[in-house]
């Protein structure tokens, strides 16, 4: 970056230099939950596409614990299917070799004692063998009814325990909590073992490249930030559309929905990076400051039967299939209340948004996958062209295309070529694929290498996620008490319900 006129180089700044790669030290990590789904799609492929990336220190150590009957070399081949079918990165037998000399598996259940004083042993036994230091972070990947009990375990068996100059951390999984008053109490058992800068929870969204560019776009950039504000802002809308149903999660979605698994976390935070003042610094101390600054200020609609719906998919068609209704889906109740979709308005009540609706909706089996959000515009205040020639004029927006299809979309009204003065909406498109050769890490490589690093920067803290159930629970409970949710059939974008509460406020869902 080109210092602006008139300022020195920065020292402190320029300590982290990001031309040098960011490697992290020696280290390993203990997966929880080692042979669930997050872990063989997720995990197990991001540590593999770090090491071949040549971010892991070279005597990096992974750590499988679960009940499964395994002996090392077992999970050692569940690793390597995994990382065969899930990794981003191409194979190289090399950086195979060198992975799994650091692969063991400890055998147990979270109640074991023994288990716990075997992966305690594991873990001097790779200090010495791979030089890992004492440094380890333990992942969570376990249904939250076992937070407790994994977390009491690692400080019953000094897993927790830094005091020999190494670091240990825990990596937390979400749902954190169910509501404020369950995500309270587990912050209190996670707190009482690790120290604040010692926890990690993730948010996958925050991992995504497209969502880190938010900040780029509204703080590197003169273009953007004067008038993302209310004096020229309609609305924004964000968006996250998938065109999967429930499949094989039964037992984790019943009961916690389509609001409680993504509205609660990744999209408040979407909205809070969309609507927080610029930081002073990228620090996570900042970063934390104004997020939390602007969740406390999200205030929610009055009439919440108005200005919110929560609906379920119906049987329909999806990518030329037909697919079956979320109540005839296997392990769900015939009269589950459960929602898969749900669109809510909130506003953000500081002087930068007062009055600018933020549209929040979410749902399973839409009609295709998308994450995006859109910052409306007003229109012009005044329109020198007659009524006819602006017609096909929609509304200026600017579209942050989390994913697929990643990057940044600028709608605008240009003339039509031809004699008559017609003004049309046109687009003018950033695309990541065409404008960097590099393709973008998993969120999950970005996350579990800054763990490594003990970098906070991406990890919401304590009081955002609090805050984020305390704008969830009035929600929550206002579908408790009334009502049934609505239908939509799959393949569709969503219950007509949605569609009629922002057309009582004289605007529409975009279809992306
Ligand atoms: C998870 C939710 O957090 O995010 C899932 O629990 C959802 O229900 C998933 O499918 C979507 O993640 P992504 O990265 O594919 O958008």
């Amino acid at each position: 970056m080109t210092p602006s006129p008139g300022t020195g180089a920065n020292p402190l700044r320029d300590a982290a230099d990001r031309r040098l790669p960011r490697i992290a030290g020696p280290s390993g990590l203990v997966i929880f939950g080692v042979t669930g789904d997050l872990s063989r799609k997720k995990l197990m492929p991001a540590v593999y596409d770090l090491a071949n990336r040549g971010l892991l220190p070279p005597g990096f150590s992974l750590v499988g614990f679960a009940r499964r009957e395994w002996a090392n070399e077992d999970f050692a081949q569940e690793v390597h299917d995994a990382v065969k079918e899930h990794a981003r990165t191409p194979f190289r037998e090399e950086v195979w070799q060198q992975l799994i000399q650091g692969m063991r598996f400890v055998q147990g259940t979270f109640d074991d004692d023994d288990a716990f004083e075997r992966l305690r042993e594991t873990i001097g036994e790779l200090d010495k063998a791979q030089g890992t230091g004492g440094n380890f972070a333990f992942y969570l990947s376990v249904p939250p009814s076992a937070f407790p009990v994994v977390i009491q375990q690692l400080k019953k068996h000094g897993l927790a325990d830094q005091s020999s100059g190494s670091w240990r951390r825990a990596v937390i999984e979400k749902p954190f909590g169910h509501d404020l008053k369950s995500a309270e109490e587990l912050n209190a058992t996670v707190e009482e073992v690790f120290a604040p800068d010692q926890v990690f929870r993730i948010d996958h969204y925050l991992g995504k490249e497209t969502v880190q560019n938010i900040l780029a776009l509204r703080f590197a950039n003169q273009m953007f930030e004067p008038i993302w504000t209310r004096s020229f802002v309609d609305h924004v809308q964000i968006t996250m559309a998938e065109d999967i149903g429930i499949g094989g999660r039964a037992g984790y979605y019943d009961g916690i929905g389509a609001a409680r698994d993504v509205i609660q976390n990744h999209l408040l935070q979407l909205l809070a990076l969309t609507a927080m003042e610029e930081p002073a610094s990228f620090d996570a101390d900042a970063l934390a400051a104004e997020k939390t600054k602007v969740l406390g200020a999200v205030k929610l609609p009055k009439d919440l039967g108005r200005d919110t719906v929560f609906a379920q998919y119906a049987a329909g068609w999806q990518g030329g299939e037909k697919v079956i209704g979320y109540l005839e889906e296997d392990g769900i109740d015939a009269k589950s209340k459960t929602d898969t979709y749900a669109a809510v308005k909130l506003e953000v009540d500081n002087r930068r948004w007062a009055g600018v609706p933020f549209y929040l909706r979410t749902g399973k089996r839409l009609g295709r996958r998308v994450t995006e959000i859109a910052v409306v515009f007003q229109r012009a205040p005044h329109s020198p062209f007659d009524h006819t020639s602006t017609e096909e004029l929609g509304q200026n927006a600017l579209v942050i295309r989390v994913q697929p299809d990643e990057g940044v979309t600028v709608r605008f009204g240009s003339k039509v070529p031809g004699t008559s003065m017609e003004v049309r909406d046109v687009s003018m498109d950033f695309a990541y694929g065409e404008s960097f050769t590099e393709s973008s890490p998993e969120a999950y490589e970005r996350l579990i290498l800054d763990v490594l690093l003990g970098d906070a920067n991406l990890f919401p803290r304590t009081e955002e996620v609090e805050l984020s159930w305390k704008i969830l629970d009035p929600i929550e409970e206002y579908w408790e008490k009334h009502g049934k949710p609505a239908q939509y059939p799959s393949g569709t974008w969503g219950p007509a319900e949605a569609d009629e509460m922002l057309e009582r406020n004289g605007r529409s869902w975009r279809r992306p």
